[in-house]
C-alpha cells in the first residue's frame, strides 16, 4: 500500500525507517552533487539539504531518493523488506500488466485549491533563482533545475498526458531548456506542434510525490498517462490543478511548477551535462527551451534532484535498473520465450549497456532465442552493448556469479555480434566531427554463458558446496566468524 500522498509525506516515512540523512550548510556548487554520489555509490538514504548556503534556510533539495531497494519498495507501496530480486519478479509477473488494465480508471481529479497554490508567480516577476538549484557536475555548462522532473505534456491528436523526466537546464530568471531524446513522448508531442509551426504547451513539475516521478523516469505505453498509472497503484485518483495559462494539469500536492511554451525554431545552447554513460560526451547542443509564464511553489518548496552519474555512483542507478529490468522481463515473456528465472540490467551499464538473462535451457537454440529477445526487446533496444544469457544456477544479480559463468560457460567465438544498433547521442564511443548531433548506430554482442544444451547434462559438475550443507554450516558455525560470513 502507498502510505504517503506528496513528498513530504514519503520524507517521514523515509525518516521512520531511518532511510534520511539530513545536511545543513551545503553548496549549491559542486558539493551537493558530489554528496549525491558519495551516499549513491554506498545505496545510501535519501538526503535532504536545508540552511543551503546563500539561499533561505527552509528552502530545501532532496535527492537520492531511491539509492536502495528499501526506498523503492516505499515508494512503490511494496513492503519494505523485499529483496532486489523479489521486487523485480513482483513487477514484472503482476503489477505492470494489473496497473496497466487499471489506469483508466483512475483519471486525475480536477480540484481548485492544492498547496501547489501556496505562492503564485507570473510574468516579469518570476525569478527561478530564488531556488537552490545545484550545478551538480564539475563540467556542468551551468545550473540543472530538471533532473528529478516531471515534465507535462499532451499529445494534440490522443489528448493523452504525458509525464517524462526529462533534464532542465536553467538558463536565466523565466527560461529553463527541454532536452529530450529523439522518440521520447514529450519529443514526440512537441514536434507535433512545432510541424504545425505552433507552439507547445509544457508544464515543468519539480518535486512531485516519488511514486510519480519514478513512473516518470518508466517507459508506459504511449495511450497512458503516467497520471492515471500512479493513480491506478494508488487506489485513488492524483488530485490535479489546471494551469492558468496552459490549462494542462499540475499536480496539486507538488512542491514547485512552472508553466509556459516551447516556441519552434526558437532555441538555446544546451549542456554540458554530466551524462548516465558516466560521461559529458553529448557535448553542448541548441535545444527549445521553455519560458515560464507561471511559476508555482509551497511554502519552504522541496526541490528534488537525482543527478546521473557513473555507474553505481548514480544515486537513482539502483532504482532504475529495477524498474527496467522488470519491464524487459514482462517483454520477453510477453514475445513468448519461456523458462526466464531472472533478468538484470546493472547500474555499471547505466541500467542500458549490459543486459543479463537468466533462463532454464529447456530447447536447442533456447539461449539464441533468450539473448535475441532481450537484445531487441522495447526497453531493452536502445543503447545495448552486451547482452549475458546465463543458466538458472547463475546468479544473475551477483555480477561475481555472471562473470564466473562467462568465464566458464562462454567462448569468445560464439557470441552474435549485431552489426548496427540503436544508440544514443551520447555514446562516449562516438566520435563527434561536428557541432550537430548525429544517431549513432554502434555494434553490440550477445554472449552466451550457458552449458552446451546439446551436452548438458554431461558438462561438469559444480565444485560449489550444495545449498543445503551452505547454509547447514552457516546455522552451526556462523557466531566464530563474528558475523564476517554475509554471503550463503
Ligand atoms: C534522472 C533521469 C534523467 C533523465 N533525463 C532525460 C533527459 O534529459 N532527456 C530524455 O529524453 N530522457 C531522460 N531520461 C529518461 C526518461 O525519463 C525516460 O526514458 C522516460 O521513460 C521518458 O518518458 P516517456 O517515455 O514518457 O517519454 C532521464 C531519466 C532519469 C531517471
Amino acid at each position: 500500500m502507498v502510505d504517503f500522498r506528496d513528498t513530504r509525506e514519503w520524507l517521514d516515512r523515509a525518516r521512520e525507517m531511518g532511510e534520511l540523512a539530513v545536511i545543513k550548510g551545503a553548496e549549491t556548487k559542486y558539493e551537493i552533487g558530489t554528496l549525491a554520489q558519495l551516499s549513491g555509490r554506498n545505496q545510501g538514504p535519501a538526503v535532504v539539504l536545508q540552511e543551503i548556503k546563500g539561499y533561505p534556510a527552509d528552502f530545501r533539495i532532496l535527492t537520492n531518493m531511491m539509492a536502495n531497494i528499501k526506498c523503492l519498495n516505499l515508494t512503490l507501496g511494496l513492503p519494505i523488506d523485499k529483496s532486489l530480486r523479489d521486487t523485480i519478479e513482483t513487477l514484472a509477473k503482476g503489477m505492470i500488466a494489473g496497473w496497466e488494465n487499471k489506469s483508466k480508471d483512475y483519471p486525475p481529479t480536477m480540484v481548485d485549491s492544492g498547496p501547489i497554490l501556496e505562492n503564485v508567480v507570473e510574468g516579469d516577476d518570476i525569478d527561478l533563482n530564488i531556488f537552490p538549484v545545484p550545478t551538480w557536475h564539475e563540467l556542468d555548462g551551468g545550473p540543472y533545475i530538471g533532473t528529478a522532473d516531471s515534465v507535462i505534456t499532451r499529445d494534440p491528436d490522443t489528448g493523452v498526458v504525458n509525464a517524462g523526466t526529462y533534464r532542465g537546464q536553467l538558463h536565466d530568471r523565466n527560461s529553463v531548456g527541454m532536452m529530450v531524446t529523439h522518440g521520447h513522448h514529450g519529443y514526440i508531442h512537441r514536434q507535433k506542434y512545432f510541424a504545425k509551426g505552433e507552439r507547445c504547451p509544457v508544464v515543468m513539475v519539480f518535486g512531485v510525490d516519488p511514486l510519480l516521478w519514478t513512473l516518470s523516469t518508466t517507459s508506459i505505453s504511449p495511450d497512458i498517462s503516467e497520471l492515471n498509472y500512479a493513480g491506478a497503484i494508488r487506489g485513488e485518483p492524483i488530485p490535479v490543478i489546471k494551469g492558468r495559462v496552459t490549462g494542462l494539469p499540475i499536480p496539486a500536492n507538488a512542491e514547485i511548477a512552472i508553466e509556459g511554451y516551447a516556441e519552434p525554431g526558437v532555441t538555446r545552447k544546451e549542456g554540458r551535462f554530466g551524462e548516465w554513460q558516466g560521461y559529458y560526451a553529448g557535448g553542448v547542443t541548441d535545444q527549445p527551451f521553455v519560458k515560464a509564464s507561471t511559476l508555482y511553489y509551497r511554502n519552504a518548496p522541496i526541490l528534488t534532484g537525482a543527478p546521473p552519474a557513473k555507474g553505481a555512483y548514480n544515486p537513482y542507478g539502483l532504482a532504475r535498473s529495477t524498474w527496467r529490468s522488470a519491464h524487459v522481463w514482462n517483454e520477453i515473456v510477453a514475445a513468448g520465450v519461456p523458462g526466464v528465472k531472472g533478468v538484470w540490467l546493472p547500474p555499471c551499464g547505466g541500467s542500458w549497456y549490459l543486459q543479463i538473462v537468466s533462463i532454464e535451457q529447456r530447447y536447442g537454440g533456447h539461449a539464441t532465442h533468450a539473448g535475441h529477445a532481450v537484445a531487441h526487446s522495447r526497453s531493452g533496444a536502445f543503447s545495448a552493448r552486451y547482452t549475458i544469457v546465463v543458466d538458472d544456477d547463475v546468479n544473475p544479480y551477483d555480477l561475481e556469479d555472471v562473470m564466473w559463468a562467462v568465464c566458464t560457460r562462454s567462448l569468445p567465438t560464439d557470441a552474435d555480434i549485431i552489426k548496427k544498433g540503436w544508440g544514443s547521442h551520447s555514446e562516449p564511443l562516438f566520435r563527434r566531427t561536428s557541432a550537430a548531433p548525429v544517431d549513432s548506430t554502434p555494434p553490440r554482442a550477445i554472449v552466451y554463458a550457458v552449458k552446451p544444451y546439446e551436452w548438458r547434462n554431461e558438462f561438469a559438475p559444480v565444485n560449489l558446496a550444495s545449498e543445503e550443507m551452505r547454509k547447514q554450516a552457516f546455522a552451526k558455525w556462523k557466531d566464530a566468524f563474528n558475523g564476517r560470513l554475509q554471503i550463503i
